[in-house]
């Protein structure tokens, strides 16, 4: 992947291009284009099964990829160059500890094909190797899985624990063989979290061979005193990688933008397996803008946290409690098969989350406006009664 050097300038001048171009060639406005584009789902679908944020992105990364249209037809790496500089200040790191991805998804996805399988840990081309599983938490968000399994690696699965649904990391370390261990902080889909301090601890304990891979997609969501990122913690780790996106509180699923953060070294091992330019230049430039925003995220955190309140008060008035959320999802103890119920809420126009095996009585349910919550209960009251 190309790495070019522009000035904030130049990326205003190459704005004022596009934003020149869609003055003098009528482009389509933003508001034609909403009246005009086709609905994701029919509007009386009640969507709350994707962990999407229903308030949508910043408007000012709406207008920023207005005003980006008549760029479409360049590469995207200025763009890409931009939003590089802004999350390495973010993040306190250099720009060369940022990788960008088309999702968080193509990171998880670059993770497993780098350090697990045949091809971890250097082995690259010496055939199948008992080196290189993934261990993961179970239940967790099951797509690195998947991506470990295509390429070959021994996948151990270790149940959360009893109690607080956190990672069992003795267990998970005990499970590893120098490949990759992933943790979803806030865990997706039981929406705890792993105490800082227990993660911490063992982020210090892990073999340096022993990849670690945190997601941290429902960061800003958190609000426990028991729960930090651990960015800060990769100066000293060079097995430490942590996952981020732009598809939650940023409200940005539909664009796919998201990066890790990770040492130098371990980015450029990475790397050869990404597509180049993977990132498209409309979620490039609504990432920039949507940093630019501070409303976003705490509009977001507050509105999820008011609707959550709601939600919870709701269920427990019905007799029915939820694993506590640290993120903009509830996993709902429903006391009977779940596998019914999903079917039920589908044919009353609810889609909910899907069937986690490990939590067989648990139904995934994303946060989403007040009027999609009590279209939700007044659904939840009818297949439960
Ligand atoms: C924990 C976790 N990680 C990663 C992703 C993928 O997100 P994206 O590819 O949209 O960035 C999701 C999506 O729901 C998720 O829940």
């Amino acid at each position: 992947m190309k790495s070019i050097s522009i000035s904030r300038r130049k990326f205003a001048q190459l704005l004022t291009v596009g934003a020149a171009g869609a003055v003098a060639r009528p482009a389509l406005t933003l508001a034609r284009a909403a009246a005009t584009a086709p609905s994701a789902t029919t509007p009386t679908v009640v969507r709350l099964s994707s962990n999407e944020n229903p308030y949508g992105p910043s408007v000012k990364a709406l207008k920023a990829m207005t005003d980006s249209f008549n760029l479409a037809w360049r590469y995207p790496e200025e763009h890409a160059d931009l939003l590089i500089e802004s999350l390495a200040k973010i993040n306190g790191v250099g720009r060369d500890q940022i990788l960008l991805g088309d999702g968080s998804s193509e990171i998880l996805k670059l993770c497993a094909e780098t350090f697990t399988g045949s091809t971890a840990n250097g082995q690259n081309g010496s055939g199948p190797s008992p080196r290189g599983n993934l261990v993961v938490g179970d239940p967790t968000f099951e797509a690195i899985l998947q991506h470990a399994a295509v390429n070959g690696a021994e996948v151990v699965k270790v149940p959360l624990t009893g109690n607080s649904f956190s990672h069992d990391l003795p267990k998970m370390a005990a499970a590893a063989r120098e490949g990759l261990i992933y943790i979803c902080n806030p865990n997706n889909p039981t929406a705890s979290i792993t105490s800082k301090n227990e993660l911490r601890d063992f982020i210090t304990k892990t073999p340096s061979q022993t990849m670690i891979l945190v997601d941290e997609a429902y960061f800003h969501y958190a609000d426990s005193s028991d729960y930090e990122s651990v960015i800060p913690l990769i100066k000293d780790h060079p097995n430490l990688i942590v996952a981020r996106t732009f598809s939650k509180v940023y409200g940005m699923a539909g664009l796919r933008c998201g990066y890790c953060v990770a040492q130098k070294e371990t980015i450029e091992r990475m790397r050869p397996h990404q597509s180049w330019d993977s990132v498209n230049i409309m979620a490039l430039a609504a990432a920039i803008a949507s940093l630019d925003d501070p409303e976003q995220v705490a509009n977001g955190r507050r509105l999820n946290g008011e609707t959550k309140a709601f939600l919870a008060s709701e269920l427990g008035e019905l007799g029915y409690k939820s694993i506590p959320s640290q993120a903009n999802f509830v996993m709902i103890d429903v006391k009977r098969p779940v596998v019914p119920l999903i079917q039920a809420f589908k044919q009353r126009n609810v889609q909910v989350g899907r069937l986690f095996p490990a939590l067989p009585n648990h139904l995934r349910l994303t946060i989403g406006k007040k009027a999609e919550m009590e279209a939700f209960l007044s659904a939840f009251r009818q297949v439960t009664a």
